[in-house]
């Protein structure tokens, strides 16, 4: 029997690495998904069968939760994914944590490996879920979303965290120290918290996907804790895809970790950049409208914004009216558009927009100043030329779609505010770059109107 859970432990792990494989790409994402769903199921059903455990606690537990995560999961707005993923990856946190301290229970007095594994679990369980709660709670805006600084405060976070360190030395040395264990837990949640307050705004994403990471890690501990080989890869594999991630984001933002998790980044408003000066000139719907019939390139640039009006059908409208016009239609997507990584290609792909027609800004910047016309769809730091011109600005070095390049840029969205960074954009005050104010569907349902009726 053991043999064949082990070899089931297997299957689902090798189900996993195709599934995360598969989600690389956007044709294969879906089947991707499956294929690792599968292997959850063949690893969770390995492990029912693997002891004799009373199945009706199992049951409850099922049914409790599958049914507020299939509620949670129909009801939450698109624009609300980060939020419900940083409370995902708290509970994920704190399952880890209780899995360690039962454990500690049921067997008290265990061997030193053990013991390292159950302080592990807990200590990165309860990062994990206390530091999700303030994310949650700071994206929902249950909070204030600016990063929270005080004098000395990475002095603090490295003297909890070598307390951590040591109390798990002593908690592993001590072999049943029942009272360290509880002071590491609420060492672990207080760090949680102290790690993500110093972060805000257009990070959160990061530590979002970094929180995950954590989640993943403080499987693999609890993994080891029960000695279970298949929530030891599939701990592993988050732990890594989450880090890969960060990694990612952090890059299309040029920033490094250290400097996201510790910078205070939007702390102080871009006090030395804000204030462009300059005229924006604002545009009609139907002065839009005679620009982009004349066009004969078009690009779309998808931001957050588009995500809140839920422009992506009528995008993806007027984008294939403009092809019948004759215009070659491509839409750049940024990587870190929207608030969450994939997002724009999320939005896109439910508006059935054609794969080919996305480029990333690595294609699209060397040919933009052959473009006619670039048309902003509610996004602003992505698009944010302060990042190429102006040493002073937060955004100095991230790399950016350059519509400003274009023949024309229109930029839709409904004021002059800034974006998710707080900064302000000088694209707005551009010669060639004109002002569609007001919400991105109702802008492009005018437009859409107007090429209908000629
Ligand atoms: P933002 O810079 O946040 O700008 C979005 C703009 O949309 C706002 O300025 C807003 O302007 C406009 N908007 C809001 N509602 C609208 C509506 N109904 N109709 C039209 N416009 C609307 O978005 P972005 O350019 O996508 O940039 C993403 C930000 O997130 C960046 O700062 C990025 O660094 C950060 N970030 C993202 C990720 C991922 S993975 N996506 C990761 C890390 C960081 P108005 O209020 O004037 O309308």
């Amino acid at each position: 029997m053991s043999a064949l859970i082990n070899f089931s432990y297997i299957v689902a792990a090798i189900l996993f690495i195709f599934g995360l494989k598969m989600l690389s790409s956007a044709d294969t994402a879906r089947r991707g998904n499956m294929v690792s769903a599968t292997g959850m199921l063949i690893a969770i059903l390995a492990t029912l069968l693997s002891e004799g455990m009373s199945y009706h606690w199992i049951l409850v537990g099922l049914l409790v939760g599958g049914s507020i995560g299939a509620f949670a999961a129909k009801t939450v707005k698109m624009t609300s994914m980060p939020e419900m993923v940083a409370l995902f990856n708290g509970f994920g946190g704190i399952a880890s944590l209780l899995v360690g301290w039962a454990e500690f229970h049921a067997h008290r007095g265990s061997a030193t490996f053990t013991l390292v594994a159950i302080a592990l679990a807990v200590l990165i369980g309860g990062i994990t879920f206390s530091g999700s709660l303030i994310a949650y709670a700071k994206l929902a805006e249950k909070m204030d979303g600016k990063p929270l600084l005080f004098s000395g405060q990475q002095v603090v976070n490295a003297g909890l965290l070598a307390a951590a360190v040591l109390f798990i030395i002593l908690f592993a040395a001590s072999g049943n120290a029942y009272g360290i264990l509880i002071a590491l837990i609420f060492l672990a949640l207080a760090l949680g918290v102290l790690a993500v307050i110093p972060i805000g705004g257009a990070d959160m994403p990061v530590v979002i996907a970094l929180l995950n990471s954590y989640s993943g890690l403080a499987a693999c501990a609890a993994g080891f804790v029960i000695l279970n080989n298949v929530l030891i890869v599939a701990g592993a594999l988050v732990g890594a895809s989450g880090l890969i991630l960060t990694t990612i984001m952090c890059k299309a933002m040029n920033r490094s970790l250290a400097n996201v998790l510790f910078s205070g980044f939007g702390s102080a408003q871009s006090g030395a950049t804000a204030g462009y000066q300059g005229e924006a000139r604002p545009v009609s719907v139907d002065d839009a409208y005679y620009i982009l019939e004349a066009a004969r390139s078009v690009v779309f640039v998808p931001g957050y914004g588009m995500a809140v009006a839920q422009a992506q059908h009528v995008v993806r409208e007027l984008g294939e009216l403009l092809e019948a016009n004759g215009a070659e239609v491509k839409y750049a997507i940024h990587p870190v558009a929207g608030r969450m990584p994939g997002h724009m290609n999320v939005l896109l792909a439910e508006a059935s927009v054609p794969y080919e027609q996305l480029v990333v800004p690595e294609d699209v910047n060397p040919i933009m100043s052959t473009v006619d016309v670039a048309i902003v769809i509610g996004a602003n730091d992505v698009v944010n030329p302060a990042a190429r011109e102006d040493e002073n600005s937060p955004l100095w070095g991230m790399p950016i779609i350059n519509v400003d390049h274009a023949r024309t840029c229109i930029v839709c969205k409904r004021s002059l505010n800034p974006g998710f960074a707080g900064v302000d954009n000088p694209l707005f005050f551009k010669e060639n770059n004109r002002m569609l104010f007001g919400d991105a569907k109702k802008s492009f349902q005018g437009l859409v109107a107007a090429f209908k009726d000629g």
